[in-house]
C-alpha cells in the first residue's frame, strides 16, 4: 500500500463522527442516563482526589504559600481549555473526547497522538491515584489497629531506591522484611492492586451503578473538604504566609505537575457523550460547572493549608492529614483519611470509565482492533476495553513509583489540552443564531487580532522589567541550562507566532489563550519528563504506522 503524506491528515467530518455511534447492527449502544447534575458530579468526582490530598504537599513545600499562584494559573489554563472542550462537545457530541475532536479538526495522525497521550492521563494517572489511595487506606487501617507489613504497602521501585540510597524509613523497612523468592524481594502495593481490581469490576458492570456510587462519593468528599476548610481556618496564622514565595517563582513552578494533576478530570466528562441525554447542552455545562467549583475549593484550601503550618512542614504525601497532626487535632486525622479514600475512589472510577470509551472510539475508527469496541450485551459497557484498562493500570502498579507517573501524566495531559485548544482554531466559525436556536453551548468569539499581539508585547515588557534577564538568559543555551531554556524558547516562539497569526487571521481569543497558557505550564516540566514523553510518543507512532494507518476506516473507505 502506498502511503501519501495527505493520508496522515485525513479527517472525519462531524457528521461521520456522530453517525458512527448509531450504525445499525454495528454495536449495542450505551445507556443514555446522564444529565447535567450527574455530569457535574462526574467532573468533581474526577477532579478532587490525589492532587489535593497528596501531591499538593510537595508543591506547597517547594513553592511556599505562593503556590496559590500556581493554582490560579492552572485554573486559568484549564478554564480556557474547558471552554474549548465544551465547544467541541457541543459540535461533536460523540464519545472519545479530545481524540474524536482532533480527528475532526487536525486529522488522523494528530487524533492518534492525542488518543495515545490520553492513555497517560486516564490510565497512568490512575496509577498515581491508586498509590495515594493505598497510603491513606493504610493510615485508616493503622487507626483501627490493623497493621499491614511494609512490603505489602510499598511499591518495589521506592523500596529498591531506599535500599540503594540507604535511606531509613518505610522503603528500607519493606526491603529488609520482604520474603524472597529466588533472590527476588516480594514487594508490592497490595491495597493499590486491590482497589484497581474492584474499580475495574464496578465499571464493567455498568454506568448506572457506577453513577449512583460516584454521586454518593462526591457528596461525602465535598462535605468533608468543607469541614477541613472550616476547622483549618481556626488554626490559620498569617505569619505563615511570609515569605510568600520562599524559593522564588522557580520554586512555585516546580509544583506544576503536582498542581496541574489536581485539575485533571473535568475533561473526563466529555467521554460520556454517548451516555448523556442531551450531550450538546449538558456536557459543556457539566465540565465548566465542575471546574469552577473545584477551582474555588483549591484556592481556599491552599490558603488554609499554607496558613496553618510553615510551608516547609508540608513536603509529605498526606499534607491534609499532616497539618491536623501537627496542630494536635487528632479527630480530624481519621476524618481526612476517610475523605481521601472516598475522593480518590471516585477519581479512579471516573478515569477507569473514561479510558475504555476513548479506546472504543479509536476501535470504531479502525485504529485499534475491533474487540476494543465490543459492548457487553447485558451490562452495556465496553467490556473488553474495561478489562484491558484494568490491566494497564494494575500491572505497572507492581513496578513504577508515584513521582514518575505523576510527571508523566501531567505532561501528556497538558500536551493533549494544548492540541484541543489548537483544534478549535481549525474549526470553521459558526453562526451565533444557529446555536442559540438549538440552545447549544457556543464558545464566544472575541477577535484576537489586536489583543493577542498587544498582550504578548506587554507581557514581554513586564517580564523584562520585573525579572531582568529572564528573557535574554534563555538565549544562553548550554548543557546545564538546556533543559529549562529550550522549552522556554519554544514558548517565546509560539507566543510570537500566535501573535502574528492572530493579527493576520483574526483568530478567536479564548482558544489562543488556552493554547498559550497550557504551553506555558509545559515549560515547567523537567528534561527527564520530556525524554520520557517523546519516547512514549515515538512508541505510539510505531504502532500507528504498523497497525492503525492500514486498518483505519478512512483508509478503507477511500480505496
Ligand atoms: N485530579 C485528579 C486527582 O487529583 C486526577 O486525583
Amino acid at each position: 500500500m502506498v502511503m501519501s503524506f495527505n493520508d496522515l491528515f485525513r479527517k472525519k467530518s462531524a457528521t461521520q463522527a456522530l453517525k458512527q455511534e448509531d450504525l445499525p447492527g454495528e454495536h449495542v449502544s450505551l445507556n443514555k442516563v446522564l444529565r447535567v447534575r450527574d455530569l457535574t458530579f462526574f467532573g468533581i468526582a474526577a477532579i478532587i482526589g490525589a492532587g489535593s490530598f497528596s501531591s499538593m504537599g510537595d508543591a506547597c513545600f517547594n513553592g511556599g504559600p505562593g503556590v496559590v499562584f500556581l493554582f490560579i494559573m492552572c485554573a486559568v489554563a484549564c478554564g480556557f481549555t474547558a471552554m474549548c472542550y465544551a465547544e467541541f462537545a457541543s459540535r461533536v457530541p460523540a464519545s472519545g473526547s479530545a481524540y474524536t475532536y482532533a480527528y475532526v479538526s487536525f486529522g488522523e495522525l494528530f487524533a492518534w497522538i492525542i488518543g495515545w497521550a490520553l492513555l497517560m492521563e486516564y490510565s497512568i494517572g490512575n496509577i498515581y491515584v491508586a498509590f495515594s489511595w493505598s497510603g491513606y487506606f493504610t493510615n485508616l487501617l493503622d487507626g483501627v489497629g490493623v497493621h499491614m507489613p511494609a512490603y505489602l504497602t510499598t511499591n518495589y521501585t521506592s523500596a529498591h531506591e531506599a535500599f540503594l540510597n540507604n535511606t531509613t524509613g518505610e522503603g528500607m523497612n519493606a526491603w529488609n522484611t520482604a520474603p524472597l523468592i529466588g533472590g527476588l524481594h516480594i514487594i508490592f502495593d497490595l491495597p493499590a492492586v486491590c482497589i484497581n481490581a474492584v474499580i475495574t469490576w464496578l465499571v464493567y458492570v455498568g454506568v448506572k451503578e457506577s453513577r449512583n456510587f460516584s454521586n454518593a462519593m462526591v457528596i461525602t468528599k465535598l462535605i468533608i473538604i468543607a469541614l477541613v476548610i472550616v476547622v483549618g481556618l481556626f488554626y490559620v496564622d498569617i505569619e505563615n504566609w511570609t515569605p510568600f514565595m520562599p524559593n522564588g517563582f522557580g520554586g512555585v513552578m516546580k509544583g506544576v505537575a503536582a498542581v496541574f494533576f489536581a485539575y485533571i478530570g473535568f475533561d473526563a466528562v466529555s467521554t460520556l457523550a454517548e451516555e448523556s441525554e442531551n450531550p450538546q447542552t449538558d456536557l459543556p455545562r457539566g465540565m465548566i460547572n465542575s471546574l469552577v467549583i473545584c477551582t474555588v475549593i483549591y484556592i481556599i484550601l491552599s490558603f488554609v493549608l499554607t496558613g496553618m503550618v510553615s510551608y516547609n512542614k508540608l513536603g509529605v504525601s498526606d499534607p491534609l492529614a499532616e497539618v491536623f497532626n501537627l496542630k494536635g487535632v487528632k479527630w480530624m486525622l481519621f476524618t481526612v483519611s476517610i475523605a481521601a479514600v472516598v475522593a480518590m475512589t471516585s477519581v479512579l472510577l471516573v478515569f477507569q470509565m473514561g479510558q475504555p470509551r476513548i479506546w472504543m472510539s479509536m476501535s470504531r475508527d479502525g485504529l485499534l482492533p475491533k474487540r476494543f469496541s465490543s459492548i457487553h450485551p447485558k451490562y452495556k459497557t465496553p467490556a473488553f476495553s474495561t478489562i484491558i484498562t484494568g490491566l494497564v493500570v494494575g500491572i505497572p502498579i507492581l513496578f513504577t513509583d508515584e513521582k514518575f507517573v505523576l510527571d508523566f501524566t501531567s505532561i501528556a495531559t497538558l500536551f493533549a489540552f494544548a492540541l484541543v485548544c489548537g483544534g478549535v482554531l481549525m474549526l470553521p466559525r459558526r453562526e451565533e443564531s444557529v446555536s442559540k436556536l438549538h440552545k447549544k453551548f457556543s464558545l464566544p468569539y472575541i477577535n484576537g487580532k489586536w489583543i493577542i499581539p498587544a498582550a504578548t508585547l506587554i507581557s514581554f515588557a513586564l517580564v523584562s522589567y520585573f525579572i531582568p534577564g529572564f528573557i535574554t538568559n534563555n538565549f544562553n543555551i548550554n548543557k546545564e541550562t538546556a533543559a529549562s531554556t529550550i522549552p522556554m524558547l519554544v514558548f517565546f516562539v509560539l507566543c510570537i507566532t500566535m501573535a502574528i497569526l492572530s493579527f493576520l487571521k483574526d483568530l478567536s481569543l479564548i482558544p489562543v489563550l488556552g493554547l498559550l497558557s497550557c504551553s506555558f505550564l509545559l515549560t515547567g516540566m523537567s528534561a527527564s519528563n520530556w525524554i520520557w514523553f517523546f519516547s512514549w510518543l515515538a512508541a505510539g507512532l510505531v504502532i500507528y504506522f504498523a497497525y492503525s494507518f492500514k486498518n483505519s476506516k478512512l483508509n478503507n473507505s477511500s480505496r
